[in-house]
């Protein structure tokens, strides 16, 4: 029978969920995560998850991406490593083989734009990955009409879509979509056989079982370009540390809104906010939390 119960997820639930560090600890214990995206019209969003996934903990980033987009971000994102993909026009492209083995969890999506070569390379990768994989933004668009194909995957897939693009994945409108939310994720989550992240002012998180927690963490200060990247940065930190993929991704929820409202209680506003800055306000809510 499926679990109905909701409720909020609070600091408690991420204390008690989110593992310590040890102090014998090695950067092999918190997770070798690949991050694909990036393009030359959207380097930022790359270098985005990248950073966020850092300062979340991970032990090992790899930012996958064009040649044009390394040269760019490689100065300034100096703790990632990076892999270069074979591209048309500044684009990704399904040229080469791209091998996933030593990965613990994949991100995809990010800033990679909507090219149909980018598109061939997301759906092999999501067909093929041997690991948990984060699908967002464009990634989301890639898979639209293959989801059938997401349900028989035999690792976790999850899905963090805004209303605009759960609503894309669905064939409804986004004001069908915001009627019935929970209905709409618990739905598509049971049907695909993934965990749905549906970002907005309250962000659902649903697991394939069905089962629903809200988020009420953040501000309209992440209203803003790159913070939905920021977030799927978090998430692949934290599913790659030892807490269920259902809890990890409540913990990256609300770890992403409280990092932007302590940033905005301390000295930030609304209209300034960056999602930059929401990385760097990590600091703060890992300290709270610890
Ligand atoms: N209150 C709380 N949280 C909010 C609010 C708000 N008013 N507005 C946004 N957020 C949070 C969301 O919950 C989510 O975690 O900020 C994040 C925004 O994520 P996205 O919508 O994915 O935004 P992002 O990808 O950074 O930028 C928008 O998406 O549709 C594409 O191409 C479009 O470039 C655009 C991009
Ligand atoms: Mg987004």
């Amino acid at each position: 029978k499926t679990n109905t119960s909701r409720f909020v997820w609070g600091i408690d639930d991420v204390r008690n969920s989110l593992p310590d560090r040890k102090p014998d600890d090695h950067k092999g214990e918190h997770g070798k995560g690949l991050v694909i995206g990036g393009s030359k019209e959207m380097p930022g969003a790359l270098a985005m998850s990248l950073k966020a996934s850092l300062r979340a903990g991970a032990g090992l980033i790899t930012g996958a991406t064009t040649e044009g987009v390394i040269r760019m971000l490689s100065a300034n994102c100096i703790e990632a490593t990076y892999k270069e993909l074979s591209e048309t026009n500044g684009f990704l492209d399904n040229r080469t083989d791209v091998s996933l083995e030593g990965y613990h969890a994949v991100a995809i999506g990010m800033g990679m734009g909507r090219r149909t070569c980018t598109g061939d390379l997301v759906r092999s990768l999501v067909h093929t990955a041997e690991c948990p994989i984060v699908i967002d933004a464009d990634g989301l668009y890639h898979i639209k009409e293959d989801l059938l194909d997401i349900e028989n995957r035999r690792y976790p897939t999850v899905i963090t879509p805004h209303p605009g693009e759960m609503a894309m994945l669905l064939g409804i409108t986004v004001n069908e979509l915001l009627l019935e939310p929970f209905r709409y994720s618990r739905e598509f989550a049971i049907k695909n056989n993934s965990y749905v992240v549906l970002k907005g002012m309250i962000t659902i998180i649903t697991s394939p079982e069905g089962e629903q927690v809200v988020n009420m963490s953040g501000n309209p200060g992440l209203a803003k370009g790159g913070s939905g990247d920021v977030l799927t940065g978090i998430i692949l930190a934290m599913i790659m540390q030892g807490q269920t993929i259902f809890q990890a991704l409540c913990n990256a929820c609300y770890i992403h809104g409280r990092s932007a409202d302590e940033l905005i209680s301390e000295k930030h506003s609304y209209h300034d906010l960056l999602a930059s800055d929401v990385i760097d306000g990590l600091a703060k809510v890992f300290r709270i939390i610890s």
